[in-house]
C-alpha cells in the first residue's frame, strides 16, 4: 500500500545502529551548515566527530539516549539526548541537553523534527529530568525558531569549538513538563 506523504516511524537508537549513525550524523550535518561553512571546515569537524569509535560511544553511553526518524525503513533524522554537565548559563534543576536533533535537509518542514523532540521529552520525562537545553548557533534561525516554537528560551552563551574556532552559542532552555505544541 502506498504511504500518506509523512508517514513517519520514531524509535530508539540502540548500540546496534552504528552503521546507521555513522551514515546519517555526518550527511545531515554536512546538509545543515554546508552553506555557510567552508567545506573544508566542514570536511576537518566531522572526520573529528564523527568517527565510528565516537559513534559507538555515543550509542552505547547509558548517559545517552536516542531517537531516529523513519520513512518507510529509510532514516531521515535523529536526536540525540545527553546528561552531563550541562552550560553554566543553564539553572533549572536536574537537566539533561538535547546534543543534537538533524534531519535530512528534504526532510525538513513536515514535522519529523516535532516527532523527534516529542519523543525527546518523554524520554526526559521518563529519566525524571526537569531542564531541556541546547546549544544552537545563533546564525541556525530556523532551528532557534522550531525551539522557540516549542518553548524554549535563551538563558546565555555557551562556548562551542567548530574547526579549531571558539564560537559562542546560544543556550536555549525549557522546563520538560512545560507545555508541548
Ligand atoms: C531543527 C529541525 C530538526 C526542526 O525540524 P522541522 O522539520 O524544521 O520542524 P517541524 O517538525 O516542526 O516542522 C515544521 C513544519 O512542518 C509542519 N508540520 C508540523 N507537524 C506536521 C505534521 N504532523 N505533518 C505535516 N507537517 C507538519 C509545520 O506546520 C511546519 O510548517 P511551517 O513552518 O510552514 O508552519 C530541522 O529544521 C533540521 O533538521 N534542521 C537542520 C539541522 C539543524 O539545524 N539542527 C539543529 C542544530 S542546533
Amino acid at each position: 500500500m502506498k504511504q500518506p506523504l509523512h508517514a513517519r516511524t520514531i524509535r530508539r537508537l540502540t548500540s546496534s545502529d552504528t552503521d546507521l549513525l555513522v551514515e546519517l550524523a555526518p550527511r545531515t550535518f554536512r546538509e545543515a551548515y554546508a552553506s555557510q561553512v567552508r567545506p573544508e571546515e566542514l570536511d576537518r569537524h566531522i572526520r573529528s566527530d564523527f568517527t565510528r569509535e565516537h559513534v559507538a560511544a555515543q550509542l552505547s553511553d547509558p548517559r545517552t539516549a536516542g531517537f531516529v526518524a523513519l520513512e518507510g525503513d529509510v532514516p531521515i533524522g535523529y536526536a540525540l539526548l545527553h546528561v552531563g554537565s550541562p552550560a553554566a548559563c543553564v539553572e533549572g534543576p536536574r537537566p539533561i541537553e538535547l546534543a543534537r536533533i538533524y534531519l535530512e535537509r528534504r526532510a525538513v518542514g513536515k514535522g519529523h523534527g516535532a516527532a523527534l523532540l516529542r519523543a525527546c521529552l518523554e524520554e526526559a520525562d521518563r529519566l525524571e529530568r526537569e531542564t531541556m537545553w541546547l546549544g544552537v548557533w545563533d546564525a541556525n534561525t530556523v532551528a532557534r525558531a522550531f525551539y522557540e516554537r516549542w518553548g524554549f528560551r535563551c538563558v546565555g552563551t555557551h562556548p562551542y569549538e567548530f574547526a579549531g574556532t571558539i564560537y559562542d552559542d546560544l543556550v536555549m532552555a525549557r522546563a520538560v513538563a512545560g507545555p508541548r505544541p
